[in-house]
């Protein structure tokens, strides 16, 4: 396959994204240290449009200032790496200063009372740092349709939001979470999680699998088998499980049916990871 195009700047990308030519395009937004889970987004937008732009911008708009930000692993060389391999036509990799150049911007868009809850909570103004560059984003790639992980479930669920909500002209594609043969949620901060720590992280995703193994039997037996999993093993500091709707993101009620949200956060050392998996209730 040959080297996709690399723009790094507006003035790059206007010319790069016309030279594409006709045909629909779709666009994979991602912070780089790519993994699997990226290469399956890419794949799938792949199979179904005519060309496909990857973005590689770690977003400073959606870190708090004590979150991990700096530390945060880039790894561009490896990226373009699976860039090439998965048949990328253009890599847009802008800095801070070519997507913000008036510094932080003073218009946001609002993530509103979907975006203070779960995520949100523990990591105030993240969801509007993080709407507010894929609105950009969308309008600097020119995109037909975007490509997004149900790993990130909240994130999905508030940019499909967004886009109604504001008429953007953007499809939006939801991929399944891929994971490791033991069942842990790829993530760029697993790179974070030492032996030991991997060991611990296990812990959400089989709180997750055991929750959805309860499913016919409604949403109590589904929370209480999850935290089951959860309150073994200690090393894992519980932010919240939840079983939710998956549009409202509020609790489901004990007679609940239907489709729900099994979401789970936690912090293992010093990393914060997040799981979930859709499950059909009763
Ligand atoms: P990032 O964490 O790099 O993720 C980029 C995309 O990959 C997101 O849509 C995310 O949901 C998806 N993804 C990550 N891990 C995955 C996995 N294990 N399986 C399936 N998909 C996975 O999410 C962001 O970046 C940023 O918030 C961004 C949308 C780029 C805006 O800055």
């Amino acid at each position: 396959p040959t080297t996709p195009v690399v723009a790094r700047t507006r003035a790059e990308l206007v010319p790069a994204r016309q030279a594409l030519g006709d045909g629909d395009v779709a666009v994979v937004m991602t912070m780089g240290a790519l993994h699997e889970g990226h290469a399956r987004l890419i794949r799938t937008a792949r199979q179904q449009a005519q060309h496909v732009i990857v973005s590689i911008f770690l977003n400073p708009l959606q870190f708090a200032p004590k979150e991990d930000l700096s530390k945060y692993p880039r790894t561009f060389d490896a990226d373009m790496a699976i860039c090439q391999e998965e048949g990328v036509d253009l890599v847009f990799a802008p800095t801070p200063d070519v997507v913000y150049p008036d510094g932080d911007p003073g218009v946001r868009i609002a993530a509103g009372p979907l975006g203070d809850v779960l995520e949100g909570q523990s990591r105030p103004g993240h969801f509007d740092g993080m709407l507010t560059v894929v609105a950009k984003l969308i309008h600097l790639t020119g995109g037909d349709r975007f490509y997004f992980g149900q790993k990130d479930a909240q994130q999905l669920l508030l940019i499909r939001r967004m886009v109604r909500d504001l008429d953007l002209p953007a499809g939006v594609v939801s991929v399944p979470t891929v994971r490791e043969g033991d069942g842990l949620a790829m993530s760029s901060r697993n790179t974070y999680l030492s032996e030991s720590d991997r060991e611990v992280a296990l812990c959400l995703s089989q709180a997750l699998r055991a929750g959805a193994e309860r499913a016919e039997e409604g949403p109590s037996a589904i929370r209480r088998a999850a935290r089951e999993v959860l309150v073994h093993e200690p090393l894992a500091l519980v932010d919240y499980l939840v079983l939710v709707h998956p549009e409202t993101l509020e609790d489901v009620p004990e007679w609940y049916k239907g489709e729900a949200l099994l979401a789970v956060a936690a912090r293992v050392g010093t990393t914060r990871l997040i799981d979930n998996t859709p499950v059909l209730v009763g």
